[in-house]
């Protein structure tokens, strides 16, 4: 099943997932590493391939978007109104605000620096913003702070599929293997 149904993710929504999770992780852990060093000539690729995996991420994000459209995600188990389907709808909703936003702010930050952009260390992108230092700045400030953020609404996320799996609810395993069989809260 590649499509969704109206109680299972189907194949295309858990690739996207799972492809996103672990690029999504490993631009967190790469980005704070880059915080960290010093931009020089031997730690430049660094910073080339977290622009690349964080254009790629962004690529995605849209195309997650689009599939939506397409196929629309199933409706959480058990009552929506109730206060854990709220918060995870949330969760998932700001989410995908940062899954735009953070790769944006970077793309702005980086343009003005009035650098050249350069992804898969061939493919030169447009800027999509001025040459301003205080751009620059206030980009990487929000990109910094944007960050953070995700991270919080991830360990929240991420122990909460895990502890409505551990109680035998059926939201992680639908994310997972795709199982539909329908469960109570
Ligand atoms: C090991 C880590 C992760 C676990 C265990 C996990 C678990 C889950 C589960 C169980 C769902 C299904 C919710 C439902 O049935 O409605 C889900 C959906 C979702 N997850 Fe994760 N997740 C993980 C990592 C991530 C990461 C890193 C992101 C990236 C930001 C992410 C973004 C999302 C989004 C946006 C949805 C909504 C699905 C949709 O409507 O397309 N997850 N996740
Ligand atoms: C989902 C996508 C992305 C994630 C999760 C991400 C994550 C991060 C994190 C955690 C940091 C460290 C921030 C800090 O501690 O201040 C960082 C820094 C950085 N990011 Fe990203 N990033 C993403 C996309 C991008 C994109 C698309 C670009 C540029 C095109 C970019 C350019 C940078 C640069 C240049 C830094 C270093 C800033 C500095 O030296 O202060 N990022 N990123």
């Amino acid at each position: 099943m590649w499509r969704n149904s109206s109680t299972g993710f189907g194949r295309i929504s858990r690739l996207l997932h799972w492809t996103m999770a672990a690029l999504i992780l490993a631009l967190l852990v790469l980005g704070t590493a880059l915080g960290w060093i010093k931009p020089n000539l031997s730690t430049l690729w660094l910073y080339g391939l977290h622009k690349t995996m964080g254009l790629t991420a962004l690529s995605l994000a849209v195309i997650r978007l689009i599939w939506h459209r397409i196929s629309p995600p199933p409706p959480p188990l058990g009552p929506a109104a109730h206060w854990q389907n709220r918060a995870a709808r949330a969760t998932h909703l700001t989410l995908y605000a940062l899954m735009l936003a953070i790769p944006l702010s970077g793309w702005i930050a980086s343009s003005a620096t009035g650098l050249d952009l350069v992804i898969f260390g061939q493919i030169t992108l447009p800027p999509i913003a001025p040459t301003s230092e205080a751009l620059e700045n206030a980009g990487f400030a929000v990109h910094g702070i944007l960050t953070k953020l995700l991270m919080a609404l991830l360990l929240a996320h991420i122990t909460g599929g895990i502890l409505r799996g551990l109680k035998g609810d059926a939201t992680l395993r639908r994310i997972t293997k795709g199982l539909e069989s329908p469960s109570r809260l």
